[in-house]
């Protein structure tokens, strides 16, 4: 076991602020995290999870102790008469394994193409887009309880995945989860397996896709014209975070009663909405912000992207200086927060952990 110290985490989150863990521990399999649990300093010691700190806003020096999970691996583990069973290791670039998917002829991912991150930080999130989310495509996953040891194996509804959510996100008991409690700050993600169904169907409902079936003349897409087309969407409206810090999107789209929505929508007739099965409405954050004028504002170097309200970007990286820092990120977050609940009467929950 390699413990690295002072170690600058610019390079390892794609918000790219600076920032040092006292201590780094690289997690390459599950006897690394065995030797960190079993020395008595590390051990005991509080532990940050951090995968492609794709999903993460460090607002200073970390002073628990960095696990940076390096597990590699991609394999088909099973076919079954209805899916491909995948396994991957949680260090592994999610859009690697998206795109080693739609290769060997297991599509199923391609609407979930160019998300940033590492596998191992998919389920925490329960990423999505276009229509697809991970839970949709999701078989089981083992992780280690970082208190005990213990190697455990979770199904989807020991998971307890909601919009943007999991068990990994709560440290109170969640209904139907591992123990009866959350998992949070408790748990590394060792290894993932997907179930790619079979036969392969499209999903298409979405907006931006649907504009490209119009804009192609095209209505039976191939996976790899899918994962294509996700690519593009995904680079025209969203900052590649290899050339401008970002995390995604930096707030939840909000939801709310359908009174709510009929409220806001007599005092702005355009907001953009969705019905959910449950009776509750959707609102697009990204509108709600842009509404308020928030696009291409800045605070210091942090910034409200010009082409997608509801990202928050970096605008030092590449510059002289060291970028924003990640107290400009959270004076900006809170400055949007502020005026879209003034304006609509709504609390923005951010997406990102905040450490
Ligand atoms: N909109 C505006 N102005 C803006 C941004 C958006 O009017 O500045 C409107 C758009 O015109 C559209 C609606 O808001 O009508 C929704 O925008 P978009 O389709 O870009 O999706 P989103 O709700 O902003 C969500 C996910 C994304 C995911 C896309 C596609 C969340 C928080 N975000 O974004 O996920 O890629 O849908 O499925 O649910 C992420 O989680 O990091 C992420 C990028």
């Amino acid at each position: 076991m390699l413990v690295e110290k002072n170690v600058p985490l610019q390079p390892f989150n794609t918000f790219r602020i600076v920032a040092k863990a006292h201590t780094l521990v690289r997690i390459g399999g599950e006897a690394d995290l065995r030797a960190v649990l079993a020395d008595p300093v590390l051990g005991p010691a509080e532990k940050l999870v951090l995968g492609g700190g794709s999903n993460v806003v460090l607002t200073g020096d970390v002073k628990a102790v960095v696990l940076k999970v390096e597990i590699s691996g991609m394999r088909l583990l099973a076919e079954k008469p209805k899916a491909f069973i995948v396994e991957a290791g949680a260090g592994e670039s999610w859009h690697a394994l998206v795109a080693w998917t739609l290769a060997q002829g297991y599509p199923g991912l391609e609407n979930m193409a160019l998300i940033a991150g590492t596998v191992g930080a998919a389920p925490v999130q329960n990423i999505g887009a276009y229509g697809v989310e991970l839970q949709d495509r999701f078989e089981s996953l083992d992780a280690m309880d970082l208190h005990t040891g213990e190697v455990f194996t979770l199904n989807a509804a020991q998971c307890a995945f909601g919009y943007r959510d999991s068990v990994f996100k709560h440290g109170a008991p969640v209904q139907g989860a591992h123990q009866a409690m959350g998992l949070k700050g408790r748990a590394l993600i060792l290894r993932v397996r997907l179930a790619l169904p079979k036969p392969w169907k499209p999903v298409l409902g979405y907006a931006d896709i649907e504009r490209k079936m119009l804009e192609t003349g095209c209505r039976t897409p191939t996976p790899q014209q899918l994962f294509d087309w996700v690519c593009t969407i995904r680079r025209g409206k969203l900052p590649d975070p290899a050339v401008t810090g970002n995390v995604g999107s930096f707030f939840k789209n909000p939801t709310v009663t359908p009174e709510q929505c009929a409220d806001i929508i007599a005092r702005d007739p355009k907001v953009v909405h969705y019905h959910l099965d449950d009776g509750t409405v959707k609102l697009a954050a990204g509108w709600l912000i842009d509404s308020c004028g928030w696009k291409g504002k800045s605070v210091g170097q942090a910034g409200v992207y010009e082409k997608q309200a509801l990202v928050l970007v970096n605008r030092g990286v590449g510059t002289d200086g060291e970028g924003a820092t990640g107290g400009e990120v959270m004076t900006l977050a809170r400055a949007i927060q502020t005026s879209v609940y003034e304006r609509f009467g709504i609390l923005l929950e951010p997406e990102p952990l905040i450490v």
